[in-house]
């Protein structure tokens, strides 16, 4: 699933970098159907992981710029995501690029990210436009 005008929370930036987030997992799961080669498919789960560093990054540090008060539940949940993509990562590479791990994992990460953007991260939208922001 693509990312679709409903789970945009309001602040362009943010907005943005969701875009460009669905695009990387969608490269990502692409990739693993079009059976491209163990080592592309490694890539592009790298180039995930580090989008979704950059990103929770760039978000937390704006949710405390606006002092958002629920900053610590969202930044708890980053965390854990971050550790279900290690995983992911570390069996990945344990089954020597079997790219059904990869598969396996993508409704798991889609439904990750669509349900914490229409919760999560739509609370911190109304919140931002509550502050004026
Ligand atoms: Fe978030």
């Amino acid at each position: 699933m693509p990312w679709n005008p409903t789970l945009a929370i309001g602040v362009s930036e943010i907005d943005k970098q969701h875009m460009t987030w669905f695009d990387k997992a969608d490269q990502l799961f692409e990739a693993g159907k079009n059976r491209k080669s163990a080592e592309f498919v490694g890539e592009m789960l790298d180039f995930l992981d580090d989008y979704t560093k950059k990103h929770f990054g760039d978000e937390e540090a704006y949710m405390l710029s606006i002092n958002y008060p629920g900053y610590p539940n969202q930044k708890q949940q980053h965390t854990a995501f971050l550790e279900s993509l290690k995983k992911l990562k570390a069996e990945y590479a344990q089954s020597g690029g079997n790219i059904l791990v990869i598969l396996n994992a993508n409704q798991l990460v889609i439904d990750w990210l669509t349900k914490h953007i229409s919760t999560e991260d739509k609370k911190l939208g109304d919140y931002a436009k509550s502050v004026g922001k």
